[in-house]
């Protein structure tokens, strides 16, 4: 969650570079923002509740300071309310230290006491400030030495930034949550972030901050340190393979949208990649006692229909649970055991604590991820990227297709069938670019249209398709704001048909498989009791009220069936005046547990 931005270099306009920078943050945190800088004498610090998009300039004595060295943070928030005192940077009690932060402090409660105890006032309710107190209380003319002491107090996952109005330095510590110092055209030029975007306007070459590790970050370099020993680490400074371009809206209206027609090329590039990690993949799954799927929220919608597709294509079981449930299974891993990680982002807080426990027992750890530079990409024996290019709205489109891509291609490679599956997807990515038409979009626009002002909607699929039922769920959720829950189609008689109404919508995903006189039986059992049955089907049936077509995707349905929900769940976003890009409540990169 959040955004941070850092920047020391020969620029004077640091406030307002952190400002831009935000912006472009603004989807992994958006609940309010705040920016410090330093000037020669003092902090200066604005902060507000509400969107930065919004925003144009900062206020007179930041926009106008010549200043080279400036943090900010865009928030999410945990501890403490959607205020302007919770904002970040939070300052120390003599005001001479500002702090950015991302994730929570667990031990916040206790260095609290100890803090009050010691005289410290606290002005906001969040974990954060107990740092800023934390590094004056142990600062003593060293800045650095005061930090790395205060953060070794520090329980739980974080990404700090702390800058002090006597020093030309950004000190930077994590632990779970990502860092990356960007490194500058000019020389002792300096960016530091929670992702790249943050500063790929002025350079894609970085050098990522690992746990437990410091970086100082000043006029003379960036030094990074192991924060218990002392030790200096040596980076690699590593060129991102990123356009800005990729990273912004271009003539769509939201990143969603854009990201749900990006669709035409990205299913595509998923699978044109180099075979060899999925052959290895594939057959560290074949020899595995053990296999666990795992993802969170859509990902974790992925994972399942991974297992589903395992047990059609490579006739192989795989469990499944979601990150935060894995830690449950511990008693039944061993070094033959294999875990198999789905992430977007490559940074979510509770699919990362399942790594942590996995690797404990020796389990071997793969991920299937888009963010390659991630935290779960660099701590994975393999990796095995999606390609999507990087994928902004906080609803999740492309890279869910991607994935749901890669995972079939892994099952038919397990099933010592590869090239069959690159066939059959390769006709898929086809027919999804036929079918991204704007004359689709429309058609269901129309139908967003129809049903906007619907308190619930349900959706049912079988087989394949349930977890695509429960995955649309999910989409229809975070933008539309309809009460929406997805079911496997025979559970609905054993009591969730009870929710059935005159005009009750209900979208029953029909694939062209052994399931469909299945689920069409239960689409008619909920049409039997009022409900208005939107069918998502290669052929139209006389029990849809209302049909959206789509290709014949066989295997592949998963992938087809979920776009126009992704689809409708983007235009009932718009008929009922949300932003898709920015859902209340949530944020794109979940880095808290
Ligand atoms: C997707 O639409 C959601 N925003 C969310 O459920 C997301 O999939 C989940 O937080 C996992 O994120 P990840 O793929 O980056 O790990
Ligand atoms: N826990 C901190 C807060 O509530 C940081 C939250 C964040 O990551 O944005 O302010």
């Amino acid at each position: 969650m959040c955004g941070i931005f850092g920047y020391l270099g020969p620029r004077n306009d640091a406030a307002h570079m952190a400002l831009l920078g935000l912006k472009n943050l603004e989807y992994r945190g958006y609940d309010s923002w705040g920016v410090a800088c330093k000037t020669d004498h003092h902090l200066e610090i604005e902060k507000h509740i509400g969107k930065i998009s919004e925003v144009t300039n900062l206020k007179t004595e930041l926009e106008q300071a010549d200043t080279h060295l400036a943090i900010g943070h865009s928030r999410w928030a945990t501890h403490g309310g959607v205020t302007e005192n919770n904002a970040h940077p939070h300052l120390s009690q003599n005001g001479k230290i500002a702090i950015v932060h991302n994730g929570i402090i667990e031990n916040y409660l206790e260095l609290r006491e100890e803090l009050s105890a010691k005289g410290f006032k606290f002005v906001s309710e969040t974990d954060t400030e107990t740092i800023g107190h934390l590094i004056e209380f142990y600062y003593q003319g060293n800045f650095e030495q005061a930090f790395a002491k205060a953060i070794q107090r520090l329980q739980g996952r974080y990404a700090v930034l702390a800058i002090h109005k006597d020093h030309n330095l950004i000190l930077a510590a994590r632990k779970g949550s990502p860092l990356i110092v960007g490194v500058g055209s000019t020389e002792n030029e300096f960016f530091i972030g929670s992702d790249v975007p943050a500063f790929l306007q002025y350079t894609n070459r970085v050098m990522y901050l690992d746990d437990d590790q410091m970086v100082i970050i000043g006029e003379n370099g960036a030094y990074f340190l192991e924060i218990s020993t002392k030790q200096v680490v040596e980076k690699r400074i590593i060129t991102l393979d990123l356009d800005l371009e990729s990273a912004e809206k271009g003539s769509f209206p939201h990143f969603m949208i854009k990201e749900i027609m990006e669709q035409k090329e990205t299913i595509q590039r998923a699978i044109n990649q180099d075979t060899k990690t999925i052959e290895i993949l594939a057959e560290a799954i074949r020899k595995a006692h053990g296999t666990f799927f795992i993802g969170c929220g859509t990902a974790g919608k992925v994972a399942l229909a991974g297992s589903y597709l395992f047990s059609r294509i490579a006739k192989k079981h795989v469990n499944f649970t979601f990150g935060s449930e894995f830690a449950s299974y511990q008693d039944f891993l061993n070094e033959k055991a294999l875990l198999v990680c789905i992430s977007q982002s490559g940074e979510t807080a509770d699919t990362l604590e399942a790594i942590e426990v996995a690797k404990k027992k020796g389990v071997t750890v793969a991920s299937i991820v888009n963010v390659e530079s991630s935290t779960m990409a660099r701590t994975s024996d393999i990796v095995l990227p999606i390609k999507a290019g990087p994928e902004k709205a906080v609803a999740s489109t492309k890279a869910t297709t991607s994935q749901l891509a890669i995972l079939t291609l892994l099952a038919y490679a397990t099933a010592n069938r590869l090239k069959e599956g690159q066939y059959l997807l390769v006709s898929t990515a086809g027919e999804i670019n036929d079918m991204l038409n704007p004359r689709y979009e429309d058609h269901i626009r129309k139908l967003a249209d129809q049903i906007k002002e619907v308190e619930s909607m349900y959706i049912i699929g079988k087989g394949l398709n349930y977890a695509i039922a429960l995955e649309a769920a999910i989409k229809l959720q975070e933008v539309s704001y309809i009460h929406a829950e997805g079911f496997a189609g025979g559970e609905l008689k054993h009591g969730p048909i009870a929710l059935i109404s005159q005009g009750t919508p209900c979208i029953a995903i029909v694939a062209n498989d052994e399931t469909k006189a299945d689920i069409l039986g239960n689409a008619m059992e909920v049409k039997a009791r009022g409900g208005y049955i939107i069918g998502i089907s290669p052929d139209n049936s006389e029990i849809f009220d209302y049909w959206i077509k789509v290709p014949d995707g066989g295997n592949t349905s998963p992938i087809v069936n979920i776009i126009p929900i992704q689809i409708l769940a983007y235009h009932l976003a718009i008929v009922r005046k949300n932003n898709p890009d920015m859902p209340r409540n949530l944020a794109k990169s979940v880095t808290v547990k």
